[in-house]
């Protein structure tokens, strides 16, 4: 008997690639996040370990997001929980431009540094300029040995565990719930959310891994919208607030992986320019998830089916029908809080990607040009 096998093989677990064996942790990725970060009444976030005082949370007056490519993204999501549950302002930064823009930094500015790898050089100088002038740092990261968080003054542990593909997948998500958590605790810490509302909250996010894991039981559909898509050479993502936020992850990762030219752009943005480029046939993927702007994200979607895209929107069963009438076609994906949609939008947009990165011929999980870890400036 011979059987053909080798480690690597092994390491995935039964899956063609990391990838989509990453993807397919993401319901556990996401508990391991929670574990221990909610205690037994379900009504309260705790973070054994953290060296950020109750007090010093409360002196806190500013907050920089600071991060690279994917980690970016999920700062983004996470920012916008943080301003919204904490009511602090945040400002966002790719890390290869802060220090560059002389940034407002005082011992009341609070610095979150996002980093999957912990390695990444522009972070990392980021977070010792932002250290030099006298911030708290706080890193959220995947690797808990990494030099992020050595340098660090406090750091979330991710807990997604390894992440083999060069495309971040689990390692964002896991970024995602990390961060409603931190908020979550800012938030109690300040007063500015009840325990109801945090019970709340927590009810809705320990319900993500099911939702996630029902969306992964039912991917054909977008297997086979990524055959569609998989023959063309420019496409758009667009939607508003927090869709917005996750179509730049959605577009991020099509391109990595697929080489298909793609943007993503705030919905109500494109009459400043960007609609010129749309025509007849050409793709659009429409993040249609948040209802306060429902109705603005549906005006910008009849903007471009004017002008010959071919739409497919991403929201919630209760709005497929309606959005029918201005769209090809429509993936519904279960219903959560808006704050938390994030975590659950993404996972068509990973697979997208990744089916037409596959349609494509190309290797997923090592696409040309790129590093897992990015140790240069
Ligand atoms: C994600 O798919 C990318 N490979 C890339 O944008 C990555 O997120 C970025 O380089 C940041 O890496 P880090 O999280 O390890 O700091």
């Amino acid at each position: 008997i011979s059987v053909d096998w080798d480690a690597v093989t092994a390491e995935k677990g039964g899956y063609d690639h990391f990838m989509l064996k990453e993807i397919h942790e993401q319901p556990n990725a996401y508990r391991n996040t929670m574990l221990g970060r909610i205690d037994e009444s379900g009504r309260k976030v705790v973070f054994p370990g953290l060296n950020l005082s109750d007090e010093k949370i409360r002196s806190i007056n500013s907050i920089h997001v600071i991060a690279c490519g994917t980690a970016y993204h999920a700062g983004l999501v996470g920012g916008a929980a943080i301003e919204r549950l904490v009511r602090i302002p945040v400002s966002f930064d790719v890390a290869s431009e802060y220090r560059y823009r002389s940034p407002l930094i005082t011992p009341e500015t609070l610095v979150i540094v996002v980093s999957q790898s912990g390695e990444t050089a522009d972070t990392l100088a980021a977070l010792r300029e932002a250290h030099a002038n006298g911030a708290h740092v706080l890193a959220i990261t995947n690797v808990v040995g990494s030099s992020i968080a050595r340098d660090a003054d406090d750091v979330i542990a991710t807990l997604a565990g390894p992440e083999i593909a060069v495309a971040s997948t689990k390692a964002y998500t896991s970024q995602l719930i990390a961060f409603y958590l931190f908020a979550l605790y800012m938030a109690q810490a300040r007063g500015t959310q009840t325990e109801e509302e945090v019970a709340h909250i927590v009810a809705a996010m320990q319900a993500l891994p099911e939702q996630v894991e029902s969306m992964l039981e039912n991917s054909d559909a977008i297997k086979a919208y990524a055959e569609q898509i998989s023959t063309h050479e420019h496409l758009f993502f667009i939607g508003r607030g927090l869709d917005y936020a996750v179509a730049q992850e959605g577009s991020l990762k099509l391109k990595e992986i697929s080489y298909i030219h793609s943007e993503a752009y705030a919905a109500g943005e494109l009459k400043h320019g960007t609609l010129a480029l749309i025509e007849e046939g050409i793709p659009v993927i429409a993040l249609a998830t948040q209802e306060s702007v429902l109705e603005k994200t549906v005006s910008n979607i009849k903007e471009v089916k004017a002008r010959g895209a071919d739409v497919m929107a991403i929201t919630h069963e209760e709005h497929v029908a309606g959005l029918l009438k201005s769209v090809d076609q429509a993936f519904a994906i279960p219903k959560t809080l808006p704050l938390l949609t994030p975590a659950l939008s993404v996972v068509p947009l990973q697979l997208l990607a990744y089916y037409a990165s596959l349609a494509r011929g190309n290797d997923v999980d090592k696409p040309r040009n790129l590093a897992k870890s990015v140790t240069v400036e």
